[in-house]
């Protein structure tokens, strides 16, 4: 008989090896590579039939494909709904991600009220004891009709339970607290997590049993262990933001159901996550009576537009190389729009620190940022104070051209309902808009360039 063969799998990123390493090659961590014993294939098992099922499966014709009808139910929150792609639909797995302490748990808690009025929902904890559990579901004032508690971490009996039960909906907090018997590693290894996961998706799959993993995240903001499922299940949900910031986000990561673009907001209170439907509102509360150095700006997310405010602070620099931070917004994207308004306008940045922070805790990955960004610092950098109900979006390019961005009708609508009087933005995302009519007369101002921009500042 031939040994056994091992790889040896990075826990941080999923990277495979034939040989032990000290330092991962992909991800250069360190001490993170581990040996999974390769097992020889066996006859399937009764539970993964469907899966090696697919390998039988004849080709067929395009045409004669009908468009699957996939059965999904609501959670009672409509944020995490939409994320969803309108609600957990039937006989998927979704990981939801994040790091410890975000509400990942609270979440799940509080959905099982919604899910477990009419149909049998089985949460099972590895992590907290059954009087802890019931001691949060109070605090969240959670009903739970037909929700069954399993405090329990070895698979085997886990999915006795879920034969013996029948339940609809599981929860498996966390995956990483999972084991497997036949698996040689601990919990938490990469091997623990694969095969709970495979044997998770097969129950699912084959029953229709809608499954919620928990996982948690690392730092370093990796899926720790679980980048090697992210292939395996439906859908990846990803929960941000920390304990200082305001909001919680989740965002999907990935959704074999439904879009990755849209984005759930939580606000995390007395009686757990409650949903805020208009961020918008609650991220321009406070803001500043005449400071320089802030404007506000749209960005979207999803289908929604979302309005927040961009604070940035220069100040003479006392070091030989200026500092620059950047909080949620790209890092490189700051030293690019610093580079512009120095050689376009002939700003002398390089002489003073530049600061840079988005309120909220909300990251501004479109590039329609930009224009409020440069705004924001010459707005600090000659102490000129942006009117606040001035809102401008829009994309920078090298030369200081202002490049176009997409819906711009959607993000003056969202403006005027906040009360803004006036939109700085792209001149050719105004042609665009040709006729439109806004509500309350709201001034345009189409701006070809930064030279333009600048203009309305010195105004
Ligand atoms: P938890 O859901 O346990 O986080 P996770 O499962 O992601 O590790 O709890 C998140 C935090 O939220 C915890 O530190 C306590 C706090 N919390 C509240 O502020 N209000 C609440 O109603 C609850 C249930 C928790
Ligand atoms: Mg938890």
């Amino acid at each position: 008989m031939k040994a056994p063969k091992s790889v040896y799998i990075c826990s941080e990123c999923g990277y495979q090896s034939a040989r032990w390493l000290g330092k991962c090659p992909s991800c250069s961590s360190w001490n993170t590579l581990e040996e999974q014993v390769q097992e020889e294939p066996v006859a399937p098992q009764k539970g993964r039939a469907r899966i090696s099922a697919v390998t039988e499966s004849t080709a067929v014709a395009y045409k004669s494909l009908e468009l699957p009808e996939y059965i999904r139910s609501a959670t009672g929150m409509e944020e995490l709904d939409r994320v969803l792609g309108g609600g957990i639909v039937e006989g998927s797995v979704v990981l939801l991600a994040g790091e410890p302490g975000i509400g990942k748990s609270t979440l799940l808690m509080q959905i099982c009220d919604v899910l477990s009025a009419r149909r049998k929902v089985l949460y099972i904890s590895g992590e907290e004891s059954g009087g802890q559990l019931k001691y949060r579901a109070q605090r969240l004032e959670i009903e739970g009709e037909n929700l069954y508690i399993l405090t329990e971490t070895a698979m085997d009996r886990i999915l006795a339970q879920i034969e013996s039960i029948g339940p609809e909906f599981v929860i498996v907090d966390s995956i990483q607290t999972m084991y497997c018997k036949g698996v040689a590693s601990s919990a938490g290894s990469v091997s623990q997590i694969k095969e709970s996961t495979m044997r998770l998706i097969a129950i699912a799959k084959s029953r229709g049993i809608s499954v919620l993993l928990v996982g948690h995240v690392n730092k370093e903001g990796s899926i720790a262990g679980p980048k090697v499922m992210e292939h395996m299940v439906d859908a990846v949900l990803s929960f941000e933001g920390d304990r200082q910031q305001i909001f919680r986000i989740i965002r999907a990561v990935k959704n074999r159901y439904g879009s990755t673009n849209e984005i759930g907001v939580f606000e995390m209170g007395e009686k757990g996550l409650s949903e805020v439907s208009n961020p918008s509102e609650l991220l321009l509360s406070g803001r500043p009576e005449d400071a320089s150095g802030n404007c506000a700006v749209c960005i979207m997310e999803g289908t929604r537009p979302l309005i927040t405010e961009i604070q940035a602070l220069t100040a003479d620099t006392s070091f030989a190389s200026p500092r620059r931070t950047a909080n949620g917004f790209d890092y490189s994207r700051l030293y690019l729009i610093l580079a512009v308004l120095e050689k376009r306008l002939g700003l002398h940045l390089s002489t003073v620190d530049a600061y840079l922070n988005v309120i909220g805790g909300i990251t501004l990955d479109e590039p329609a940022a930009d224009l409020a960004v440069a705004l924001s610092l010459i707005s600090s950098f000659k102490d000129i104070t942006i009117d606040r109900s001035l809102i401008a979006f829009g994309e920078l390019g090298l030369s200081g051209e202002c490049r176009a961005v997409s819906t711009p009708e959607l993000r003056i609508r969202e403006a005027e309902r906040l009360g803004f009087e006036t939109v700085v933005l792209p001149k050719r995302s105004y042609d665009k808009l040709m006729q439109t009519k806004f509500k309350t007369g709201i001034r345009l101002i189409p701006v070809k360039s930064l030279f333009d921009a600048v203009r309305i500042l010195a105004k």
